[in-house]
């Protein structure tokens, strides 16, 4: 299944959050399309082992550590087994993250907003504090981070979640400029995407499935256009209808975007959102 020759070719590449969605399809299209080594990061024995299984003859390009990314003593433990194993890692992918529940911030509990942040945000704050001495190394290196639309503009029901990925945005931009030249740092701001990230909503119903169809990329199309923007050096990668709405929305209309968007949600009476609408 080879492609035509990239910058990507032959590289090792640390995917997190390789378990599932996203960074499977990820981890998958660099080792089948550019030969590359992927070292997969997340936290699920059972989700590695059958991505494993399911690369066949790939597999051997595979390698996984089992490691809640929220936590600045595993990047290090994972750093001195790099250093161990005499491994030369090019690229580091920051994608593993979580959507909390949609709910309104007088709901979430201080414990909440934590994990959030500490998942979705501080967890690349480790990587790259840890990783970063290791990658620039590398004579080709390259980090890309998974923000989300909402770093571009916040909706109800999204306060956290929109923190966390704002926050990572703007580390990634200022870590842009001050490697420029050193090291290619790229932006992912993907918008809905149709994977299990809408597992914890507590709305299964065929309603809220059919809302999330109806808004949602399929995924497989999602990883295209980011495998698209990563070969090319993509600074910012806004992809998905909903992200390029939000994204020039959310410059030339911050207010009227957010409010849109919002007036939406409400309307759609989906019980996904009660929590975020209703008043007590
Ligand atoms: N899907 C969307 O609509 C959408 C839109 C915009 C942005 N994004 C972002 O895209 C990224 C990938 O999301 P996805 O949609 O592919 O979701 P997903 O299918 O739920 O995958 C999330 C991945 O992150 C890993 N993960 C979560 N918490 C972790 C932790 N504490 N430590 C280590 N690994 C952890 C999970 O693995 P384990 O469970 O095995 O740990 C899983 O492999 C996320 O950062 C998400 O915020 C998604």
């Amino acid at each position: 299944m080879a492609n035509k020759i990239t910058w990507l070719y032959g590289k090792t590449v640390i995917v997190t959050g390789a378990s599932s969605g996203m960074g499977k399809d990820i981890a998958t299209r660099l080792i089948k399309e550019h030969s590359c080594t992927v070292i997969g990061v997340a936290r699920s024995e059972a989700k590695m082992k059958a991505f494993n299984e399911e690369l066949g003859e790939y597999a051997k390009q595979f390698t996984y550590k089992l490691f809640d990314v929220s936590i600045l003593e595993n990047w290090q433990d994972f750093a001195k087994w790099i250093e161990e194993n005499n491994i030369h890692p090019d690229i580091l992918i920051n994608n593993a993250g979580i959507l909390p529940k949609f709910d309104k911030f007088e709901n979430y509990s201080i414990e909440d907003i934590r994990k959030a942040m500490d998942i979705n945000f501080f967890s690349n704050v480790y990587s790259m504090k840890v990783m970063m001495p290791i990658i620039l190394k590398s004579s080709d290196p390259g980090i890309v981070n998974v923000a989300s639309s909402a770093a571009f503009a916040s909706l109800a029901g999204t306060s956290v979640y929109s923190a966390s990925k704002a926050a990572l945005k703007g580390l990634t931009e200022a870590v842009r400029e001050e490697t420029r030249g050193r090291c290619y740092v790229g932006l992912v701001c993907p918008g809905f995407t149709k994977t299990d990230i809408f597992r914890n909503q507590g709305d299964d119903t065929a309603s809220a499935n059919k809302a999330f169809d109806l808004v949602s990329t399929p995924c497989a199309k999602m990883v295209d256009m980011i495998m698209h923007g990563i070969i090319h050096r993509k600074s910012r990668m806004a992809y998905g209808f909903d992200s390029k709405y939000m994204d020039i929305g959310g410059r030339m209309a911050p207010v009227g975007c957010s409010k849109i968007s919002s007036t939406v949600m409400k309307k759609s009476k989906l019980p996904l959102f009660d929590d975020v609408f209703k008043v007590q």
